[in-house]
């Protein structure tokens, strides 16, 4: 449910993105930066006209997890006091949108380090070999991840995508997971693969997997724009009107998330 509810957010994020592709409304990038700037210093506030909840930190939990997989996975987990940090610290290296049928545009969106620290249970068992007895705190940083995503528009009325190419770097990561395989020898090893191969190891679970993914978010993604027209999406973006104002989408949400860091520079 909270899934659901969370890919509807993030879906409708990416919708007002593409609002921005409106060739008479927008300045294109320009005005997207500066609707990103003016996200960034409010992400510590959830933003009610966005359904966002407070995205810098992130808190989640308590939640409950449960795979039963017969063949491999046999896996209950919960998570409590998850608190995700530095999501509002991105970087915007690449941004060009062409709103023309047929023209790539590309963005890259880079998040130089974001780290998260949670209560977790974790029982199960992975292919019936290793025995999961996971319980207590789980940390995990990331440095230098950057997703870059390429599409073409298809449609603009009502809005479609094709060639959604998404690619993924990751310059580090390291976990800690107390406790999380039963026998602590095996434990010492995963997580000393993990922190030494884990960028590694996870380009290739990418690799091996993005085709299924990208085209699944694709479908996912026109059947969400697909209700929309450019217009709709302006007015959702504008609160209805065509001003340089981004105000009624942040209305009553004070940018306040970044002072301190803005006057150390
Ligand atoms: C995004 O841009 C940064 C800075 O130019 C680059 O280091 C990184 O590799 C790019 N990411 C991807 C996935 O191409």
């Amino acid at each position: 449910m909270r899934q659901a509810h969370f890919t509807s957010q993030l879906l409708l994020a990416t919708a007002i993105l593409y609002a921005c592709l409106a060739p008479a409304s927008c300045v294109y990038e320009s005005v997207i930066l500066n609707f990103l700037n003016e996200f960034r210093m409010r992400m510590c506030h959830p933003i009610p006209n966005l359904g966002l909840p407070a995205l810098d930190p992130l808190q989640l939990g308590p939640a409950e997890a449960a795979v039963n997989n017969k063949y491999l996975v046999d896996f209950t987990g919960s998570i409590d006091d998850f608190k995700l940090q530095g999501l509002s610290d991105f970087d915007v290296p690449t941004l060009t949108l062409r709103p023309v049928i047929g023209l790539t545009s590309t963005m890259n969106i880079t998040f130089p380090l974001t780290h998260f620290e949670s209560l977790y249970t974790a029982k199960g068992s992975l292919a019936y070999i290793l025995n999961l007895a996971g319980d207590g705190n789980a940390e995990a940083s990331i440095t230098d991840f950057s997703i870059r995503i390429s599409f073409r528009m298809r449609s603009l009325s009502p809005l479609g995508i094709s060639n959604l190419q998404i690619a993924l770097h990751l310059g580090d990561l390291k976990i800690n997971f107390e406790n999380l395989l039963e026998e602590e020898r095996v434990n010492e090893f995963i997580h000393a693969l993990v922190n030494e191969m884990g960028v590694e190891l996870l380009g290739d679970v990418w690799d091996y997997g993005q085709g299924t993914v990208v085209s699944k978010v694709q479908t996912a993604v026109n059947h969400f724009l697909g209700q929309f027209t450019l217009s709709d999406i302006i007015s959702i973006i504008t609160g209805g009107g065509n001003g340089e104002e981004s105000a009624p989408i942040f209305e009553g949400v004070e940018p306040d998330c970044k002072l301190e860091a803005s006057t150390k520079n």
